[in-house]
């Protein structure tokens, strides 16, 4: 099992973090579908990154890594049975955009995963590919991988979603553009809109009205649209750790440069800003996906309320966001982010139980938790298990940078699936690892 020990640290500097994970994925899959080749900078170098692009050549794409570019040559709109199940290892997001892409293009597929992503819901996307047409198996013991798709054939359909969620909004996109007719998700609460923003670049008619979006299919045939260059900017999900870090510690200082800044995934800076950090954003690309320079100074923070709309545009981040609620003044206080138990892994319950072991007081909610600080942290005299979840291992080891001692943080090959670099980036911002 792999761990690592972390020592308190004071951090600070400049790092550049990966690519885009999200954007990653859904360059992988729309440029594997388009007709050319498709040269793509900034691809994440990451596990879950791969085992998409893997799933895309499985099914017959052609990816190669050349002079610090990823060429991806497509099918054309003619996807491939594959010959063995998809693997899709860790990732929710591949998991369940790819299923809405090969329901559409009338494949049968098996699609297994790790123990983590074999746990997480796939009743959410089952119900609207069943709606369009499509047959969804799930013969995991509750609604889970493994996953046959039976699919073709299939009919454009008004859905609203159930519930925000990014991932099934784009699984009834993607599965849309095989569709006859016009297919059209309404969603409860805005969320990333990465798959707009590229069908958009990739001139794929897709038709945006506040929360409700419309793509015309193209029918049974598939799409048909050319290749494109792609540049996948920094994650500001990675950049959210540092963020933390140094806006939490008063007299640090970081610049993160290339980070990606769309307004539906940012939400955490206007949280810092509302705690009381110091920030300075800097637009490089306002184009399609923007992306920019975050320069953070750190402060003494101050709790806040987050709730609502806010909570998709930061959910990937509360992890780190209740590090830094730990170390403010105050009470800070989320709700409405009962999604976050079904992520990598029940993320109120990890970061409930990880802060408490550093003696900071939390209350667990059903859809969030309240924390009050500031906190004089413990060192935990026990090692602290990530249970498979990337960004818990790796808000625990930016929490003990604040704490009086070495922790270890056991099942840390996780973080691979992310942010392979992020050990590396935390020495090179003055942290101790062993
Ligand atoms: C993602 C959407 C979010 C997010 C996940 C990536 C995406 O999940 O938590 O890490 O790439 O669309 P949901 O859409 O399930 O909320």
């Amino acid at each position: 099992m792999s761990h690592k020990k972390v020592f308190p640290a004071k951090l600070e500097g400049s790092v550049k973090v990966p690519g885009d994970k999200s954007i990653s994925q859904r360059v992988a899959m729309l440029a594997s579908l388009a007709e050319g080749t498709s040269k793509v900078t900034g691809y994440l170098n990451g596990e879950d990154a791969r085992s998409t692009l893997s799933a895309m050549e499985q099914m017959g794409a052609k990816a190669e890594f050349r002079d610090d570019a990823l060429y991806i040559t497509g099918v054309a709109g003619k996807l491939q049975s594959p010959a063995e199940p998809l693997d899709m290892g860790n990732s929710g997001t591949g998991t369940r955009l790819l299923a809405g892409l090969v329901a559409g293009a009338g494949l049968e597929v098996s699609m297994i995963g790790d123990e983590s992503l074999s746990s997480r819901p796939m009743g959410r996307i089952r119900q609207p590919l069943e709606l369009m047409g499509a047959h969804i198996g799930l013969t995991g013991k509750r609604g889970t991988l493994p996953m046959m798709i039976a699919g073709g054939k299939l009919k454009g359909t008004g859905y609203l979603l159930p519930m925000a969620s990014a991932q099934v909004k784009s699984c009834v996109l993607l599965a849309g553009l095989f569709a006859d007719g016009k297919t059209t998700v309404i969603e409860p609460r805005p969320t990333r809109d990465h798959t707009e923003k590229l069908f958009q670049a990739l001139g794929i008619p897709i038709q945006i009205n506040g929360l409700e979006i419309s793509i015309e299919g193209f029918g049974q045939e598939g799409p048909r649209f050319k290749a494109r260059n792609f540049v996948v900017p920094g994650d500001f999900s990675s950049a959210a750790f540092w963020i933390v870090a140094i806006a939490a510690r008063p007299g640090a200082e970081l610049v993160l440069e290339n980070v990606g800044l769309n307004p539906r995934r940012t939400a955490l800076l206007d949280v810092m800003e509302r705690m009381g950090a110091d920030l300075e954003i800097t637009l490089t690309e306002k184009q399609g996906d923007p992306y920019g320079t975050i320069k953070v100074r750190g402060a003494r923070l101050h709790g806040t309320v987050i709730e609502g709309d806010e909570i998709p545009n930061l959910i990937d981040e509360l992890p780190v966001i209740a590090v830094a609620a730990a170390l403010a003044e105050g009470k800070t206080e989320i709700r409405d982010a009962a999604e976050l138990r079904v992520k990598e892994s029940d993320r109120i319950a990890e970061v409930v139980k990880n802060l408490q072991l550093f003696g900071v007081e939390v209350e667990e909610l059903d859809d969030g938790m309240i924390i009050s600080g500031p906190t004089d942290l413990k060192t935990p005299a026990v090692a602290i298990n990530s249970h498979d979840d990337h960004r818990i291992a790796m808000s625990v080891a930016i929490l003990n940078s604040f704490s009086d001692g070495p922790i270890t943080i056991e099942n840390v090959s996780c973080v691979d699936t992310s942010y392979p670099e992020f050990w590396q980036h935390m020495e090179q911002l003055g942290g101790q690892v062993e």
